[in-house]
């Protein structure tokens, strides 16, 4: 990697606009934004239900393509590139987590840790697995299905999984949205262990789950304010 290039955002928003069509109508959700997201730290982005939080780690995923402007990952323009290019640049870059936890039932946590691997394509596994689930306190859950698992322990699986091909970029959707409070504290610390040399964009509705972060966007009527920094 090239100095410019360390000191370079991980993820540049220009100009992006994205529209949805609801039957015979276009639904603007986010209108000609521009953000920059500093390499490492904590980034939180804010906003009320149905703001467009979701649809931004989307087109920050490359899950889905903006209308108009571009969507940079290490100064890539990942809407400028092939689907499949787009897939290895996730697989290999980002880690992501939903509010939803999103494991697979019908395996058990070191299955669903260990995917991501397969998919990467990266050998001495086990040894991996074995370390990511001991630093998020499931070493000794490893043979469990998450049916039997509590939400914050489910939600602590899927951050293994989302970190053990140690992507640069952590992308997280609510990912504290369906716990209770001392739950959430839980899960957010386990999440400030891995982040590290990462960077990590959380996207929330909650002013108390932000204030964690290092700096804040706050998303309003499809468009961002300036960031709060909070140290
Ligand atoms: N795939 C989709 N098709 C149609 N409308 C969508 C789609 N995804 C999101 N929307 C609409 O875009 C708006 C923003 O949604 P979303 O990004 O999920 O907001 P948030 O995550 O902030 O709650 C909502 O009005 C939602 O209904
Ligand atoms: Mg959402």
């Amino acid at each position: 990697m090239t100095e410019a290039t360390e000191n370079s955002p991980i993820v540049v928003i220009k100009n992006v606009s994205k529209s949805f069509l609801e039957g015979d109508n276009c639904r603007p959700v986010l209108s000609n934004i521009n953000a920059h997201f500093k390499r490492g730290g904590f980034h939180a982005v804010i906003g009320r239900s149905g703001s467009g939080k979701s649809t931004l780690l989307n087109l920050i995923a490359g899950i889905d393509l903006p209308d108009s402007g571009s969507v940079q990952i290490n100064e890539s323009a990942i809407n400028k590139i092939s689907e499949n290019e787009r897939t290895l640049l996730r697989r290999n870059t980002m880690g992501i987590i939903f509010q939803f936890f999103n494991l697979i039932p019908s395996l058990t946590v070191q299955e669903n840790v260990r995917l991501p691997l397969d998919l990467v394509g990266i050998d001495n596994q086990q040894e991996r697995v074995t370390n990511i689930l001991e630093l998020v306190g499931l070493k000794d859950r490893r043979n469990d299905y998450p049916e039997v698992l509590s939400g914050g322990e489910q939600q602590r699986v899927a951050i293994a999984r989302a970190v053990v091909h140690e992507p640069k970029l952590l992308l997280a959707d609510e990912p504290t949205g369906n716990l209770d409070y001392d739950t959430a504290s839980q899960v957010l610390e386990v999440l400030r262990d891995v982040v590290q040399q990462r960077t990590l964009i959380l996207v929330t509705h909650s002013r108390e789950i932000a204030s964690h972060a290092d700096e804040i966007w706050p998303l309003r009527y499809g468009s961002f304010d300036s960031p709060e920094s909070e140290s």
